[in-house]
């Protein structure tokens, strides 16, 4: 602790909780974009910060993305916690199997020791096909134990680097830019101001969802991702930011 205090981390996190209006944030050293370790080691911090919340038979949303594959890597069992259940916050997004929710589920339970349940459910689906294959009792009861779990773990990207890297249509890649989309977590688009302006229709977790959730922590740093950062933070006052000294110093314009 002496050492973060001497990094001025301890003082980047009082800053960015002024500056963002939330109620916890944790800073790493170094900066994501530059250098691969840092991002294990908001993996190692969110862990920790897992660890301290999680209560024996909780249920853990997580969503997709590198910086959570690296908490996935990050995972270790903890012998006071047991039967915990993790589950993917949202259905298909596009992403390549490497970066799906579904993939990173199951990784992260089984360094934690714990059990996980997955969700099937296609990335463009008709509304008739959706409509009948969410009142499948398999689906539905894993649509439920999302809908009740007790913690969120995600991600947040840049809009455009999102829309990118998943196979988002020519038509929606122009609505995202054109609405000066900036910052993208689970499949929502925010423009500046932290509004909703282009959705992935998908099941799982749902943006109205989240005020419900006990513990939600949003992990995700480098330089380039401040601005999605300070966007996306607006509609999350009660989350906990895990990020990195190059999006805090970014953030505060040091
Ligand atoms: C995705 C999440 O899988 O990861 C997104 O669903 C998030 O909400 C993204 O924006 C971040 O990806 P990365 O690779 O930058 O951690």
């Amino acid at each position: 602790d002496v050492m973060r205090e001497l990094l001025g981390l301890k003082d980047l996190e009082t800053k960015l909780m002024e500056k963002l209006h939330i109620e916890g944030v944790i800073v790493v050293a170094g900066d994501s974009d530059l250098s691969p370790w840092v991002k294990k080691e908001m993996g190692r911090a969110c862990v920790t910060c897992m660890k301290e919340r999680l209560t024996n038979g909780d249920i853990v949303a997580v969503t997709g993305g590198t910086t959570l594959a690296a908490v996935a890597e990050m995972m270790t069992p903890d012998p006071k916690q047991n039967r915990i259940l993790f589950v993917p916050a949202r259905g298909g997004l596009g992403e390549d199997v490497k970066n799906q929710a579904n993939t990173i589920c199951a990784k992260m339970a089984e360094k934690a020791l714990g059990n996980y349940r997955l969700l099937h459910v296609p990335d463009h689906l008709s509304r008739e096909a959706y409509e009948s294959l969410i009142e499948e009792p398999t689906v539905k009861e894993v649509l439920e134990l999302i809908k009740s779990c007790r913690m969120v773990v995600h991600g947040i990207g840049d809009a455009i680097t999102m829309a990118e890297r998943r196979k988002t249509s020519k038509e929606d890649m122009e609505k995202i830019k054109e609405r000066h989309a900036v910052a993208e977590a689970f499949g929502y688009y925010f423009n500046e101001a932290g509004e909703v302006v282009h959705k992935v229709k998908t099941v799982g977790i749902q943006l109205e969802d989240l005020p419900r959730v006990e513990h939600v922590i949003a992990v995700a740093g480098g330089s380039s991702k401040a601005k999605a950062i300070q966007a996306y933070m607006k509609r999350a006052p009660h989350s906990i930011l895990i990020t990195d000294e190059g999006a805090a110093r970014a953030l505060l314009g040091e």
